[in-house]
Parts: C-alpha cells; structure tokens; sequence
C-alpha cells in the first residue's frame, strides 16, 4: 500500500506519522489492533468430496447393475457433448492413485458415494459380493492412508431395475434395505454415513425440470410425491442404518437447502432470511428436521400435496447426529411488509457475479448464513459442509499446470464465512471440497471442471491445480490462507 492509498482511504496513520519515519510507524504499530485471527478449531475435520457415478467409470464391470444415469447419459441430447459416466476418472482402477492426491494433500477425510447398483444389481434381492469387495478395498486404503471415509449411500445413480423409480413409493423402501445392509458391511470403519444427496436435485431437476434423469416433467402432484419418497428415503434409510451399523455410528443427510443471504445485517432482515430459509425448503430439510410439512407448503401445495401414509412423517422426521449441506450459491433476500409472507427474495441479475456454470452465481456469505440458519431452526448437533467448491474455466499454462486463482478467490471468501460461523460458536465440525478432481458434472459432462486437480480425459493423468496447492497448505495451518 503506498502513501497515496492511504491518503485517499484516510486508513488509521496520519500522512504526518508516515512521514517522520520508522520509529513513528513502529510506534503506531505496536498500538495497531491485534491481525484478524484466520485459524479454524481444533480437530476441524478438512477433505474432499467425489461421487460414484461421477468418478469410477466401469459401469459393465463385476456385476455392476444399469442405473438411471446410465440410460440418460446414452440417451442422445441429453448430456453436454454426448458424454457419458461409462468411463468418467476411471476410479474403479485407479483409486489407489486417487487415495494418493489426497494423502499428499493432508485431508483426513474423505466423502465418496457408493453405488447402489454394484451392490444390488437390480435394486433389491441377491447382493453382489464383487461390489462390497470393491467398497472394502477402497476403504481399507483410505483407513491405511489414515483418512476416514464418510460414505453416501445414494448420489443419484438409481438402479434402472426398480420399477417407477422415485415415482413408487417401494423405491423407498428398497433405498432402506440397501443402506441398512451396506451399513452392516461397513460400520466397523465407516463411523459416518448420509443417506442421501441433494434432495431437490434427484426429484425436482430429474422429475420437473426434466434435465437430469430420468429427465421427465411431471405435473406438480407427482412432483409433489417423488419429493415425499425422497424424504421417506432418507428417513427410512436412518432407521435401517441405526438398526444394521454398530453403536456410535453417525447418521446424517447431505442436502442443499436454498439458502437465504439477509441483504442487509439488521435483526428484520435476519428474521426474513430465516423464514424464507425454512419456507422454502419446507418439502426437504425442514421436513427432514421437524417431521412434518408445515402449514405454508401444505397451504401452496393445496389439492397437490402428497399423499402420506401412517408413519411416513415419523420416520422423515428420524433424529440426526448431523447436518451436512452442499453450499455453492446464495439467495438474497430483504424483509418485505408488502408481502404477505413478511419477505422478498431478490432474483439474480444476468449481470450478478457468477463462476463458470452458469447457475454459480457468487455469494460467500451463503456460507455463514447457510449453518446459521439451520443452527438456529433446529440446533444440531453438528454441521459438515458436504460440499462446496466451483467450476472455473480450467486452462493449461506452458507448463501443463492449471493457475486458477478464480477457484482460489472463490474458496478462500467462501471459507472466511465458514470461519466466522465457527468462531461465533455454531456447530461447524468439518468441510468437504468438491472436488478432489474433474469428474463428470451431470448433464454438463466434462465441459465443467470443479477439480482442484485437473483430469486429462484422454489420459486419465491427474495433475494438481493451484488451487490444491492453496488448500493444502490451509490444510497444514489450518487457518485461511
Ligand atoms: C452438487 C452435486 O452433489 C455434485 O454431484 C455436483 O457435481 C456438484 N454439486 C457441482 O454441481
């Protein structure tokens, strides 16, 4: 900072105390407020976040049942180049390789999914035993790389077989069975599991929107019902996980709730930011949280509402040992006496700061006002950021390294709102970067790069980002950097 810059900020010197010298600025150092403290707690839990469709490739090998996403990335238009998962990092090989990136990164801790199909091929019935061998020895590196595993049960790859898919009811019932028997199998190393992932995303973006799989657009009761079965899932699959797993085990979910970002921090907007937080994710995390729909859905829902059957709520409603939340982007949102709810979310503008893919619209505070609001809606016991991480357009320089300091902006304002929900005392235990690499993003196929280790499709070489320079070394601090 030169002098002109702080002539114009008018910063805490006087132009007169710069300019008499050293023992003045030392002076009016030693008097200078304490630097801000950058350190995260003790035993943070720091690590990185993949899933299986999205990494293992392999999907004809040892038995693997067809999945949804299997059909629907085959399925002409639509994936973004006509790609597919039938290869994606090729993990299923070379995950011992993978296991490495992140040992040399210092994680402790690892989020992968497991896919339901290599474990019950056709959803239900005989499992698998080439599949729970694969689980075991992935598992069994990692815990020899001493980082812990934290097992999805479901991350969006449903067994073809099933039939209906979230349409039927029954597909809940089958995502429990297969998560009490995997729990089972893994509870003797695997010490945390989340039943499912992102709950709007599997129903709404697959079954409204129709741009996942298995890419329909239903009318809004049989939206209304596939997001019931979705809740049921997850609540049913808690049942079963606590039944099957060892004591001790911990049980969450790994949602993205919408997130509210008061647009001003006064008490009036906070309280909006709250409500619509609970308001709007009242057919997932609120219902998951409180085992019921509250009033305001069942009001818009009207004649659409699902239907719910004896003790569906009971068990949505399972108590958790933890939240974990997938955080990329906020919402903000301003108290509103004009409008009958008391609030009014603000749209994004096409010119609103967003990274690579286009729905990233930037906003760090979404990451403290995320585990504040549900902190303070349902005081878990614990929080976990099961995600959060970016797409940046990724470009190799003459050295054949990728510097994406975008990605490191991103982070780094991402994760100085995780640290203040942490040190204002909320029950922050952990965070998960998505991702440990490239992998395949969905209906925008390889075209969207969320890596801090960047993927050579072609060669399967993985190479470390700038960016997984950054984060190890705010690994070894555990502090930003
Ligand atoms: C959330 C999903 O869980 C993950 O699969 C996806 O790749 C990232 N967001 C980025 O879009």
């Amino acid at each position: 900072m030169d002098r002109r810059h702080f002539m114009k900020h008018g910063m805490a010197m006087g132009t007169a105390a710069l300019a008499t010298g050293g023992g003045t600025l030392a002076a009016a150092r030693a008097t200078a407020q304490t630097p801000l403290d950058q350190s995260f707690p003790k035993d943070f839990l720091w690590g990185t976040a993949t899933a299986a469709y999205q990494i293992e490739g392999a999907v004809n090998e040892d038995g693997r049942g067809q999945t949804n996403w299997d059909v629907f990335s085959h399925t002409p238009g639509k994936v973004a180049n006509g790609d597919t998962g039938d290869v994606a990092c090729d993990s299923y090989h070379r995950y011992k390789e993978d296991i490495g990136l992140m040992r040399n990164l210092g994680i402790k801790a690892y989020r992968m999914s497991i896919a339901w199909s290599r474990i019950f091929p056709e959803g239900r019935g005989k499992p698998n035993p080439k599949g729970i061998d694969y689980y075991n020895r992935v598992i069994d590196a990692l815990l020899e790389a001493g980082i812990q595993p934290n097992v999805t049960m479901f991350h969006w790859d449903l067994p073809q077989a099933l039939p209906g898919g979230w349409q039927n009811r029954d597909t809940a019932k089958a995502f429990a069975d297969y998560a009490g028997f995997m729990a089972g199998k893994l509870s003797d190393r695997v010490h945390r599991f989340m039943t499912v992932n992102e709950l709007r995303c599997f129903t709404d973006l697959g079954h409204m929107v129709g741009i996942h799989a298995p890419g329909l657009k239903l009318a809004p009761a049989l939206v209304n019902q596939v997001r019931h079965h979705g809740v049921l899932a997850h609540g049913l699959g808690v049942q079963a996980i606590r039944a099957n797993a060892k004591a001790g085990t911990e049980v969450g979910i790994a949602d993205n709730a919408n997130i509210y970002v008061p647009a001003i921090e006064t008490p009036e907007h906070i309280e909006a930011a709250k409500k619509a937080f609970r308001d709007d994710n009242a057919m997932f995390l609120t219902a998951v949280m409180e085992g019921r729909y509250i009033d305001s859905y069942l009001a818009s829902a009207g004649a659409n509402a699902p239907k719910v059957q004896a003790g569906d709520m009971a068990a949505i409603g399972s108590p958790l040992d933890f939240v974990a939340l997938n955080i990329y982007t906020p919402t903000f949102v301003k108290a509103d006496a004009s409008d009958p709810r008391g609030y009014t979310p603000l749209p994004h503008l096409p010119q609103s700061p967003r990274m690579a893919s286009p729905w990233l619209y930037v906003g760090p505070e979404a990451a403290y006002w995320g585990v504040r609001a549900v902190s303070e809606l349902w005081k878990p016991k614990a929080i976990y950021i099961s995600e959060n991480g970016t797409s940046a357009d990724d470009t190799l320089n003459k050295s054949g390294l990728v510097d994406d300091s975008d990605r490191i902006m991103y982070l780094r304002n991402y994760l100085g709102q995780f640290r203040r929900a942490a040190a204002e005392g909320y029950p922050l235990k952990g965070y998960f970067l998505w991702s440990l690499m490239d992998n395949f993003e969905w209906a925008d196929g390889y075209g969207k790069r969320f890596g801090i280790h960047h993927v050579d499709f072609a060669t399967q070489k993985r190479t470390p980002k700038l960016s997984a320079l950054w984060y190890k070394e705010l690994i070894r601090r555990n502090a930003l950097v």
